[in-house]
């Protein structure tokens, strides 16, 4: 018999950011933060997106996933 090979299912992990855009991009100037800490999401479960609101516990804890913030520090 053949062999099986199963594949991650290819499905979307952003449920509902800014959809209506081809490709959801923000860009930060670093030189520029205004607070020693600035915590960006990656989970896209956020609900004060592009920023980090605890959010991806939940998702986590959900899913079994491990995804988690982005954090820019001011030097
Ligand atoms: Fe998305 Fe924290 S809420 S990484």
């Amino acid at each position: 018999t053949p062999m099986v090979v199963v594949k991650a299912e290819a499905k979307p992990i952003n449920p509902e950011i800014r959809k209506s855009e081809e490709k959801v991009v923000d860009t930060v100037v670093v030189t520029e933060l205004s607070k020693p800490l600035t915590v960006y999401c990656r989970c896209w479960r956020s609900g004060t997106f592009p920023l980090c609101d605890g959010s991806h516990v939940k998702h986590n804890k959900a899913t079994g996933d491990n995804v988690g913030p982005l954090l820019l520090k001011k030097q």
